[in-house]
């Protein structure tokens, strides 16, 4: 088991995985080698334990009752939103909406921020890296309004082109909408400018940061992006709970995306008057278990350190890197200059999903397929790919199983 310095705090590898139960098991008989981490990561027993904590002794329902269980449940909700505002530099927990993910949050932006301020031949930009999430709820708008969506390119590495990006930034545009990290091919694409380019023509941008906040700090005030979405599921957290962040003088502007209640400070037939902010936006009872285990996540993160979980997983990224490109007939799909934790590949004669099933029965999960990223699979002309995302527990002792079993995958086809 490996450990990496960075500075004077090593990474103890072997001792964090003993805190993530479902890393103990064997699959087909053989330890579970788990780096599907870009589709969901896992959980802490600490994040486990406060989902458990909180259904066991609080659970009610929030900002609706007098009584101690639904003051408790509110007390940890808000505390929840609180620690998301610290984690994320939001100037305001008023800027932290919970959402049922980033693609949840995504919409609510086409929807309540974008539908209403474009008409026929406004655009809206984003890039060729995008996941579907941050493509179809745009073309959702663009077929509502006339507005257009346009693509700034990628070139042969997976690398925007930002002079590109830059031509194709209009006094049309309307918003810019881009992935932090491609979930597709790992890139970590230059955020800070195309913050800076859109914010000089007045554009407001909204980053799609579900493969960032996992890997390295994100900080939104020095960003200084309009709006930054992430999902808890690849953060250690719970499933069905994410986040929006939004500058608080455009939500402020925004009319709710969905109505119910929480979301209203008075209803009457002759009209409702809606709530403050963050719970204009949050209809309905929330997912009050997930945020409580979000915070416990990031709690956990914050605690091992995301710099030194950036530095561990910029190691095995490099090793693995090296280890698949000495395999013959192995092509990585993606080799920007700036990547994060995950590596996409093809081999030749081997279908991606006969590779995730060969190398499932010795153990390794990987995923398969176009991953929610088809226009990415068109520019580089493969119908999918695999790829091995890498998490803080993962290590070299798997890296090298994935090689060897992709390499058997290799001769059996052959
Ligand atoms: N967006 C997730 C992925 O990249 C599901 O796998």
């Amino acid at each position: 088991m490996s450990a990496v310095s960075a500075g004077a705090l090593p990474l103890d590898v072997a001792r964090l995985r003993g805190d993530f139960p479902v890393l103990g098991q064997r699959i087909n008989g053989q330890p579970l080698a788990y780096l599907d981490n870009g589709a969901s990561s896992q959980r802490p027993r600490a994040v486990i334990d406060a989902e458990r904590r909180y259904a066991e002794e609080m659970h009610a329902n929030v900002h609706r009752g007098v009584h101690t269980l639904s003051q408790r449940a509110t007390d940890a909700f808000e505390a929840a939103r609180e620690r998301v505002r610290r984690f994320l530099n939001a100037r305001s927990s008023r800027e932290i909406v919970f959402t049922r993910g980033t693609t949840e949050a995504i919409n609510l932006v086409a929807q309540s921020f974008v539908r209403p301020r474009v008409g026929p031949g406004d655009e809206i930009l984003i890039t060729w890296l995008e996941h579907h999430a941050n493509i179809v709820p745009w073309q959702m708008a663009c077929e509502a309004t006339g507005a257009v969506l346009t693509v700034a390119p990628i070139d042969r590495r997976g690398e925007l082109d930002l002079d590109a990006f830059r031509s194709l930034l209009s006094p049309r545009t309307r918003l810019v909408a881009a992935a932090h990290v491609s979930n597709a091919l790992g890139t970590v694409l230059p955020v800070a400018e195309i913050v800076t380019a859109a914010h000089a023509q007045g554009v407001p941008v909204l980053l799609d940061g579900a493969q960032a906040v996992p890997h390295f700090k994100v900080d939104v005030e020095a960003l200084d992006c309009d709006f930054y979405a992430f999902s808890g599921h690849k953060l250690y957290g719970p499933d069905g709970i994410g986040v929006l962040y939004g500058r608080e003088s455009l939500l402020a502007a925004m009319p709710p995306w969905q109505g119910g209640g929480d979301m209203i400070l008075s209803v009457s037939f002759a009209g409702t008057t809606y709530n403050r902010l963050p719970f204009k936006f949050e209809a309905g009872t929330p997912h009050i278990s997930g945020a409580i285990g979000l915070a416990a996540a990031i709690d956990y993160v914050d605690g091992v350190g995301l710099d030194r979980i950036a530095a561990w997983e910029r190691e095995l990224l490099q090793y693995a890197t090296e280890r698949l490109e000495r395999i013959d007939g192995l092509k990585i799909i993606g080799t920007a200059r700036h990547k994060a934790s995950l590596v996409s590949f093809v081999v030749d004669g081997v279908h991606p999903h006969d590779l995730g099933t060969i190398l499932d029965q010795a153990g390794i999960a990987i995923r398969t397929g176009h991953h929610c990223a088809m226009p990415v699979m068109e520019f580089f002309g493969v119908p999918a790919t695999a790829r091995a995302s890498f998490a803080l527990y993962n290590t070299r002792a798997e890296v090298d199983r994935l090689a060897a079993a992709v390499a058997a995958a290799r001769a059996m086809f052959r």
